[in-house]
């Protein structure tokens, strides 16, 4: 179920396949302000094991920095976010250390930006990048770090043959495929996504949209979404959230906003992309 304060669709919220188990993600009251601008303002949101929910809204709307908080990169002015998993269940995120909230950040949370230089050290080996992960969360055998590059950066279907050339060399594809797999690295319950394809060439967009879509399949992965791609979020998302200055103005399943959006902004939005 996804909570929004001001929701045209609350009685149609629940995601009944997966109403059994409790949401892997829950945040509340969720608000960021930078000066006097509020980036994002009192957004509650829940997600499912296995579920991809998608962020929508145009440029400025708090897409992404609704984002670096449920990576833990950004503190709220307001909110708790917990994640329903072994250890950390229960817990207000938020309050913890510096130490322990780079653990759950590290281990339990992958990121994919849309810039990659956001994500990646453009000058160390691809595979150093992925590997990075694997050698804050304690791992230190060399053999044992390369392999699980490999096997990350395969997954991301990366070419094999460029593991060792810096994301500074390879094409923006091929980048979003490293960050993709650094994000894989540790194995991540939660994958947070952002504009993964933007700025991509759009058959190159198509392929690093099918990697996704596989992996999320056979991982059953449990993703967050962001992108103004309403193609993107209809390929991937089961659910959408509709953002506005801050604030969620629509949410549903995403054939319902997409095809029968209710909200005038979001109708705007759907009608903007035909
Ligand atoms: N670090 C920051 N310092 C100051 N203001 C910021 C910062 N980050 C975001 N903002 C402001 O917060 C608002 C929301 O920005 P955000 O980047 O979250 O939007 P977005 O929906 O991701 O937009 P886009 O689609 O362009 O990426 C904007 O007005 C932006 O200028
Ligand atoms: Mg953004």
């Amino acid at each position: 179920m996804l909570m929004a304060s001001s929701n045209h669709r609350a009685a149609r919220l629940d995601a009944p396949r997966l109403v059994q188990h409790p949401p892997l993600l829950r945040a509340t009251g969720l608000t960021k302000r930078y000066g006097g601008r509020l980036a994002v303002d009192n957004v509650s949101l829940e997600v499912y094991p296995g579920e991809v929910l998608g962020v929508v809204g145009e440029s400025g709307s708090g897409k992404s920095t609704l984002l670096r908080m449920l990576n833990l990169e950004e503190q709220p002015d307001a909110g708790t976010y917990t994640l329903h998993l072994d250890g950390i269940a229960g817990q207000d995120l938020f309050a913890l250390d510096r130490f322990d909230r780079r653990q759950v950040q590290i281990q339990r949370i992958g990121v994919v930006y849309q810039n990659p230089h956001l994500g990646l050290r453009m000058r160390f080996t691809s595979s150093g990048n992925v590997a990075e992960r694997l050698l804050i969360a304690g791992e230190r055998s060399f053999e044992t770090l390369r392999a699980a590059a490999r096997e990350s950066l395969s997954a991301s279907e990366f070419p094999l043959d460029r593991m060792d050339d810096p994301p500074r060399v390879l094409s923006g594809g091929m980048q979003q495929r490293v960050q993709l797999a650094k994000a894989l690295a540790m194995k991540p319950a939660l994958l947070l996504l952002d504009e993964p394809t933007t700025g991509l060439d759009v058959s190159i967009q198509a392929t690093v949209l099918d990697t996704l879509k596989r992996l999320q399949r056979e991982r059953e992965m449990t993703i967050v979404l962001v992108s103004h791609d309403l193609g993107v979020i209809r390929t991937l998302s089961d659910r959408v959230m509709v953002m506005r200055y801050g604030q969620v103005v629509e949410a549903g399943l995403t054939d319902q906003i997409l095809d029968d959006p209710q909200h005038p902004y979001t109708q705007q939005l759907v009608h903007a992309k035909l």
